[in-house]
């Protein structure tokens, strides 16, 4: 097939592990004889430099244009200065909201090779196998902001179809997993957080009542993810619960250099990017894991291009490369993010190749 695919490095290691995942792409596409076209454009702090914009339109529209966007990372020192007029990060939210994408899908399976990595005793990890749904373009990033002499004020609200989207989206996916959905809040507090319990309490009556849902505060959930991962199937949760649980979920698989992420929306173009940022202290050493990046591109072929047998030889390329130890200095290994990708290039199963041919 032919598919046209933006690729946005952005700043700091984002453009390390973007080239490491495009190189795992391109050898997937021509051993199924794919014509995949990748389009750069700028995003983040590179695009402040140079367009004065972190989302320029012309990066905007090629999104649009796009059957899937690969994203790097964004942000770093250069542009945190908290005075500063415009950020990095803007720019990904702005994409995000301009693109639709409510549901950011981000899978937690630690690896049994990779278990040592991990601050978590191991027996409380094997078997671990989550996905968190975060709500991606709602909540209090995205509301009101104020700034004045005396305060500041950033406002939380939902609208009830907000709140619907997502949810069926992770009943959905409860539904085609294990049939458990656990829904993060803080509704001891938050007006927001209550009516996110109704909503779900309702969709889960009426439309998933095969799906076993249950409610739990985002205080108590950071513990139980780490005392009990495995009683997990679909975690759902706003916009800023969903980022913080989820680089606490990393730690189950032992590094934020491995989790991905696919976000999702109406439309049919998705961003596909590691949850982890631009890691401004190990940028242009070329030492990053580009894993996360590399199984985001698994998650793009899955969930954009509908090309299910090639996304499953990444992750079984990924697998069986973690299986042999491949590992970069977050993981307690010695490769360079280039040599982890010719690793899960070289684990590339022969079989896919075949199968495809098959089908
Ligand atoms: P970070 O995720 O960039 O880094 C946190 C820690 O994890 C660092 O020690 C880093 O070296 C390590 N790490 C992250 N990814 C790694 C990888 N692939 N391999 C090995 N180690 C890795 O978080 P931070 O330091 O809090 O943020 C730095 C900048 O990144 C900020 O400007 C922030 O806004 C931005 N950020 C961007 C995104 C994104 O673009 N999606 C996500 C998170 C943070
Ligand atoms: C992420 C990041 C972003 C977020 C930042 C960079 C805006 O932390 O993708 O997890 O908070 O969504
Ligand atoms: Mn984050």
């Amino acid at each position: 097939m032919q598919a046209n695919i933006v690729v946005l490095p952005g700043d700091g290691i984002g453009p390390e592990v973007a080239a490491a995942a495009v190189s795992v792409l391109k050898e997937v596409a021509r051993r199924h004889g794919h014509e995949f076209r990748f389009e750069e454009r700028d995003i983040g702090g590179i695009a402040i430099d140079r367009h004065g914009n972190p989302l320029p339109d012309a990066t905007l529209q090629a999104c649009k244009d796009a059957d899937a966007v690969l994203l790097g990372a964004v942000g770093g020192p250069k542009w945190s200065d908290p005075n500063a007029k415009v950020r990095p990060e803007q720019g990904l939210l702005a994409m995000r909201k301009g693109l639709g994408l409510y549901a950011n899908l981000r899978p937690v399976k630690p690896h049994p090779a990779a278990l040592d990595a991990s601050p978590i005793k191991p027996h409380l990890l094997t078997g671990v196998d989550i996905v968190v749904v975060r709500e991606l373009t709602g909540g209090i990033y995205f509301g009101e902001k104020t700034r004045s002499a005396d305060g500041a004020s950033d406002l939380c609200s939902y609208s009830v179809a907000e709140i619907e989207r997502v949810l069926r989206h992770a009943f959905r996916l409860a539904r085609e997993r294990r049939g458990f959905l656990v829904s993060v809040d803080k509704a001891n507090v938050l007006e927001t957080s209550r009516l996110w319990r109704d909503i779900a309490n309702r969709i889960g009556r009426e439309e998933f009542p095969d799906v076993r849902l249950e409610h739990q505060l985002i205080d108590s959930m950071t513990m139980h993810l780490l005392a009990k991962p495995r009683e997990y199937d679909v975690i759902v949760t706003e916009n800023m619960f969903g980022d913080i649980l989820t680089d606490e979920a990393s730690m189950l698989a032992g590094s934020l250099g491995l989790l991905p992420s696919a976000s999702l929306g109406e439309g049919k173009v998705g961003v596909y990017e590691p949850i982890h940022g631009s890691a401004p202290d190990i940028a242009g050493k070329g030492i990053a894991n580009p894993y996360a990046t590399i199984l985001s591109t698994a998650m793009l072929l899955r969930h954009s291009l509908g090309l299910e047998a090639e996304a499953a030889c990444i992750e079984r390329a990924v697998d069986a490369a973690l299986n042999a130890k491949a590992f970069t200095g977050d993981l307690g290994g010695k490769l360079s993010t280039g040599e982890a990708a010719q690793a899960v290039i070289a684990h590339l199963p022969a079989d896919c190749y075949v199968a495809e041919l098959r089908d």
